[in-house]
């Protein structure tokens, strides 16, 4: 059984990921593909109880370490009990979210730096990189305003602009450094734009799975 491929979508807050996730699991659903929808942090029962640490509001300020020790901790739980097996199971696995956010938030949101956050991926992850990473771009104010009307901020979207800027400055280094592996999408744009770029994306990994 080949190993199924792995798609990671990541973006800025209030980019639209749930709507694009939704639109690219109806693709792959239209090809007949098996497929395992998750999310970082959490993706299992123990990592959503991380998930839940890391993005409640609290009056003791969590210090960076932590944040990056939690993440990579529901990281851990998420690839052993869920993201392996499906992979080896030969079913494609979407998440929303993996290891490109946090080299955007805790290394360079937190300031925490690229080196360290490398030294986790390597130790919790060994070789498992995402085979297509889509993010979905759009300027920090009109993201914050759609973020801003869905209610009650959690603990990363009451950040300042500033740590946007380092946090979308990280993404954008991260995709000119490998861009065969991301596809950069100006999710501004109309929706049916941004899901014509998502469909190229997918559309491609798919033919090459058929022809490997
Ligand atoms: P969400 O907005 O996709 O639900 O993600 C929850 C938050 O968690 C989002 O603000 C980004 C943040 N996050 C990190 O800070 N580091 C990470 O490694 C991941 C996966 C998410």
């Amino acid at each position: 059984m080949p190993l199924g491929k792995f798609i990671t979508l990541e973006g800025m807050e209030g980019a639209g990921k749930s709507t694009n996730l939704a639109y690219l699991c109806s693709m792959l659903d239209a090809q007949g593909l098996v497929y395992t929808v998750t999310r970082e942090p959490g993706g299992t029962p123990l990592a959503e109880e991380i998930r839940r640490l890391l993005l409640a509001p609290r009056e003791e300020k969590m210090v960076p370490l932590c944040e990056l020790l939690l993440v990579f901790a529901a990281r851990a739980q998420h690839i052993e009990a869920v993201i392996l097996p499906a992979l080896k199971r030969g079913e494609w696995v979407i998440s929303d979210r993996f290891t490109d956010a946090t080299f955007a938030y805790q290394g360079a949101g937190r300031e925490l730096g690229t080196a360290r956050v490398n030294e986790l991926e390597q130790f919790v992850q060994g070789e498992l990189r995402p085979d297509l990473t889509l993010f979905l771009d759009v300027p920090l104010d009109i993201g914050m305003q759609r973020v801003a009307k869905r209610g009650e901020l959690d603990r990363f979207e009451r950040e300042q602009s500033e740590f946007f800027q380092r946090v979308r400055a990280a993404y954008l280094a991260r995709i000119e450094a490998d861009p065969e592996r991301f596809i950069h999408i100006d999710a501004s744009r109309e929706l049916s734009i941004v899901q014509s770029e998502i469909a190229k994306a997918a559309g491609e990994l798919m033919k090459n799975t058929k022809q490997a």
